[in-house]
Order: C-alpha cells, then structure tokens, then sequence
C-alpha cells in the first residue's frame, strides 16, 4: 500500500495548466479545468485521514479484501491512537455510508448527556456559567458513543471480522509510533489542560518517565493502557467498553472525582441510524448530516441560496472574489441566526426542518442579501457591530490550527463510502485519560446551552432548545457529506465524500468545499488547501485565515462594512475523497500531516 503525505504533495504544478490567455484585452478561461495541485489517485479505492498512520490501516483492510464500512472501523480505532486530539473511544461522531453506490445511511453515534444531567448544571446558585465547568474535567463529559457507532457500522456492513479491524490500534497503542511535529504540537498547545490530571499527565507529559512535556518529534509513543482497553474491545465488541472493567473504572472515578457518569448511563446508550437530509446542487445531489446536527441543514440552506443568486455557475475559475466573498457572508450570517435558533436533538425538540429548507425560505434569504446590496447586514440583535480595531489589516489575531474533531474518507473501490467526522470537542477534550485505560474523555457538554445567551467555547449563542437533559444530544456542526451525480444509464454514483473539523466553521468549510468542488471544478487537493473563511452571525466578524487572502479582498470586505479578523490558527482541516473521470483522487489538508493511502491490488 503507498502512502502520500500531504506536505509531499501539495506542490504546484502550474506547468501543467492550461494558461489563461489576454487576447485583444479578453480573458479567455479554459473550458476544462487541470488540477492545479496533484492530487494521489487510484482506481481501487483509498482512505484520506489525519494521520499516515491510520490511513495505511485503513487501506490495508482495503487491500485485504475489506469494504468501506471495514477501513472506516479501523481506520477510525487507529485515529483514537495515532491522533489523539481528536480520534477517540471517549467521544462521539456522526457517519455517512453508503456500501452499494445507491442508498445512503446515516449512524448518529453522537453523545449523550448523563441520567444525572440538569439544565443549570454549569450555573453557580446566582445562576451564572461557571467558567470551565462545562469544558474541563470530570463534569464536562457526556457518555461517549464513537465505541457503540463503530460497532453498529460493523455489525450492519462489516465484511471482514471485527476482531481483524481493532488489532492494528492494538498493535500501534502496544507497540508505539514514531512521534510527528503534528503529534507533538498538538499535545503541547493542550499541555496546560492535560497538565492538570495526573491520568493525563503520565501519558502526555511524562516522556521516559523523566523527561516531562509532550514526547519529542521522532520519539517512540506508547500508549499500553490503551493497548489493554483497546484489547478489550477486539475481544468482546462494544461490550469490552460499555460493560466489564472499562465501564466499572468509569463509573468509579466518576463517583470519586464529581463526573456524573454511572454504568447505567453506558449500558443504555444507542447509535441511532437516521436518514440523510439531501438536496439537488450544481448537477449533484449532497446527502449531508441531520439533526442533531445543524451541520447537514444549514449546508443545504447555504448551497441553495448561492443557487438562487447565481452562484452555483462558475464564472471563473480563480479563487473567490471580495464581492464574491462578501454575498457568501452574507448568506452565513442568515443561515447560522437560524442554527441557533432552531436546531437541537429531534428527539427532544422539534426541529422546522421543512419550512427551513424550503425554496421559499431560500428565496427569502436571497432576497435579503440582494436587498443589502453591497453593503454587510448587521447581526440582528446585536446592538452594534463589533469594535473597529479588528477591523484593520494587522487586527489581532485568535484562534489555532482546528486539531479539534477529525474528518475521515474511505472510498472501497467497489462503490462503497464512508464520511465519517469524530470529536472529543475540543482538542483532548475535557483534558481527563479516564485511569487505567487510556481513554481521554470527551468535553462534549460544552455544546449544550449552558444558559441561554451566554456563548459556548466556540463563541456560538445557543438557544433554549438546546438546553440540557438527561440523555439527549448536544447541537453538533459536524458535516460528514457524501455527493452523488446521476449516470445517463439513470443510476448514481456517489463521487465525492467531504467534511471537516473546526467546531461550527465546520459548516462553512464544507460549504466553500462543496463550492470548490463542484462549481470551481478544482481537483480534492486543490479543494482542501483553498484559503478559508468564516462567519456565524454572532460575533458579526468575517474570520480569515492569515496569509490567505490578498489585501484587494481585505479592503473590499472592509469597504462594505464588514468586521474582519485575521485568525492566528486556519480554519478546518479535511481529508476528501473525489471520483473524478474514473479515478477516486484523495485530498489531504496540508494544514495537518494527514496522508492519502492507496490498497495495493
Ligand atoms: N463538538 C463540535 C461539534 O460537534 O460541532
């Protein structure tokens, strides 16, 4: 199996492109457009992720006769180790499959709040959020569900034996893996949460025992605890994780430390299958992520507004312009005032997904954005629009790389796909390695309301109907997409998988990736190294990354009355899959040392 790092490969190949040519003072574009990145490609399928390390293991399970369904399984145990930032046992995700071409199914394998959870549980008796309670530590975790989704999946799809698709985590927990820049940076920008439980610090900042700080670059990382529970879980399935040692360690130290998690609370939880939301866009048809994800729903409203204003007919094939830019913003901000409004776990609070999505909504929003012209909608509700200083070039800058959540694509080969995005929320989560198992503990509580109006670690306002409640899910951004086109034989195919980390930027990003995609027509590695922006009503700033854009774009921006900020971090992070002229071709983001692997046949 080969392996290709995306630093290897995002070199430009600008010699192969066409070049646009100035004749009699008209630009003429070419009609076709050449990958400007090179993109690693194969007719038999790959698995595009975070680490090198679990993509070869997803491949392998390719190349050994696995399906889609197989690689994601294993591909996502051997994230848990190889990516701990994100990759988890102790999280929750959400998954798009689908393993004949045809039809595509969601498992919503999202956490839940624990049986003892209560609204104000994050609230002092003055009713204020006490800071940190709902982000670090025992008391931020809600019960995990990524070991239960895993299972699930294989249990419906899985071809090869479970057991067969756990043992290369094993091994690479047992055994170790040489440490990246991308390992060791990541542990060290959490080392001061990590820092403050001892289960966490053993693992994290305890190199050989002496050495304290994250292990160095090119170091040999062992994770044996992990190993054991990972062992468990090969042996006796889910249950080597929501029954036994594992959950008995979880119901004790969340006794003895004020977590609120029991063995009840593990022993009831369930990944839900779901259908997909999907919807018609530029010759394609997105099936995207349901509640309770805001993800899938505002993506649809996104893609058909830019639809009702044109936007889904390239007009060039370079990058967007400021005026581009700036109706696309505009469109965020209708689309996120709605996400915090409306969406939350169905199962609790019923969700106006069809008069969301309606073309009458769409047409209504567009009509806005064509009303406000070229000047920026101010957020309702905000009393005004943010102070200035961030409004100049040089603004102060906030933010990190998104190593929070992590998107995975395995495309079999065979028509088969997964899309599968993953989180502990923020990065190592609540911070907690639950002893004696080496499973770091999600903070995934934080995307609860924690009191209305008072924004979350990702700034987001949310409403009451994401208030807190024993067993539901928390509002989730996460966006795992899967795009179809129809053959002329009237079949479809599915030809793309999408999706990315970034808390709530994730949506946009999938939505500018989706733009890139099928509008630009640029190839996936392209797609994942385009310069990224973001807007989510509240705060009323346009976020963009640095270095990305050029001044001309700032200025334009800054002219129609918009607040930009410039991020000290990029904005998502993702590993697609697109089948393009009878090759599946991967796109792994340079902003992190993921890698595309191809199965040997
Ligand atoms: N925890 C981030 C999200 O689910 O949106």
């Amino acid at each position: 199996m080969k392996a290709f790092a995306s630093s290897v490969f995002v070199c430009l190949v600008l010699g192969a492109l066409p070049l646009m040519a100035l004749a009699s003072g008209q630009l003429t574009q070419p009609s076709e457009v050449r990958p400007t990145r090179h993109s690693p490609s194969s007719p038999d399928g790959m698995v595009v992720s975070a680490t090198r390390h679990a993509s070869e293991v997803g491949a392998k399970v390719l190349q050994d006769g696995g399906n889609a369904a197989d690689a994601a399984v294993a591909t996502a145990f051997a994230l848990a180790v190889t990516w701990p930032a994100a990759g988890n046992l102790g999280g929750g995700g959400f998954l798009l499959a689908s393993l004949d071409g045809k039809s595509v199914e969601v498992l919503d394998h999202r956490e839940v709040a624990p049986l003892a959870a209560t609204a104000n549980m994050y609230q002092n008796s003055a009713g204020e959020v006490v800071p940190g309670l709902s982000t670090v530590g025992w008391k931020a975790v809600g019960v995990p569900g990524s070991v239960k989704g895993l299972a699930d999946l294989h249990k419906r799809f899985g071809k090869l034996p479970w057991a067969r698709l756990v043992e290369p985590a094993v091994r690479l927990a047992r055994d170790g893996f040489i440490v990246d820049s991308g390992l060791h940076r990541s542990i060290a920008a959490s080392a001061e949460k990590l820092s403050q439980f001892s289960s966490s610090r053993k693992i994290f900042l305890s190199f050989g025992n002496q050495r304290k700080g994250p292990p160095p670059v090119g170091s040999v990382f062992r994770q044996p605890d992990l190993a054991k529970t990972l062992q468990s879980i090969a042996q006796e399935g889910d249950k080597g994780f929501y029954r036994g040692w594992v959950a008995a360690a979880m119901e004790k130290s969340m006794a003895d430390s004020g977590g609120l998690i029991t063995r009840a609370d593990l022993k009831q939880y369930r990944s839900v299958w779901r259908k997909p939301l999907a919807a018609t866009f530029a010759g394609h048809t997105i099936h995207t992520m349901p509640p309770p994800s805001s993800g899938g729903g505002s993506l649809i409203a996104l893609l058909k507004v830019a639809e009702e204003l044109g936007l889904d007919q390239a007009k060039s094939h370079f990058r967007w312009s400021g005026a581009e830019i700036h109706t696309l913003v505009q469109i965020m901000k209708h689309v996120f005032r709605d996400r915090s409004e409306f969406y939350a776990d169905p199962q609790f609070h019923p969700v106006p997904l069809d008069s969301m999505l309606s073309s009458s909504s769409f047409q209504d929003i567009a009509k806005s954005v064509r009303k406000a012209g070229s000047q920026s909608l101010a957020a309702k509700n905000v009393e005004t629009v943010t102070s200035k200083k961030h409004a100049k070039r040089g603004a102060s800058q906030s933010g990190r790389a998104s190593e929070q959540t992590t998107h995975f694509s395995v495309a079999d080969g065979r028509g088969g796909w997964v899309s599968l995005t993953t989180t502990l929320n923020s990065s190592f989560g609540s911070g907690v390695v639950l002893p004696g198992t080496g499973v770091l503990l999600n903070n995934e509580m934080d995307d609860f309301t924690s009191k209305p109006g008072h924004p979350n670690l990702y700034g987001l306002i949310q409403g009451e109907a994401n208030a807190i409640q024993p067993k539901k899910r928390p509002l989730s951004s996460m966006t795992p997409t899967l795009i179809s086109r129809k053959l002329p034989n009237g079949k479809s195919e599915i030809v793309a998988a999408v999706g990315s980390p970034g808390g709530p930027t994730i949506i946009n990003q999938v939505f500018l990736m989706t733009l890139d995609l099928l509008v630009k027509k640029w190839s996936p590695a392209a797609v994942v190294a385009a310069p990224r922006f973001h807007h989510q009503w509240l705060p009323d700033r346009v976020f963009m990354e640095p270095a990305a854009f050029s001044q001309d774009v700032v200025e334009e921006l800054l002219k129609r009355g918009h607040d930009v900020q410039i991020r000290g971090g990029t904005l998502g992070a993702a590993h697609i899959i697109a089948l393009r002229n009878g090759l599946y071709e991967g796109g792994a983001d340079p902003r992190l040392p993921g890698a595309v692997a191809i199965p040997q046949k």
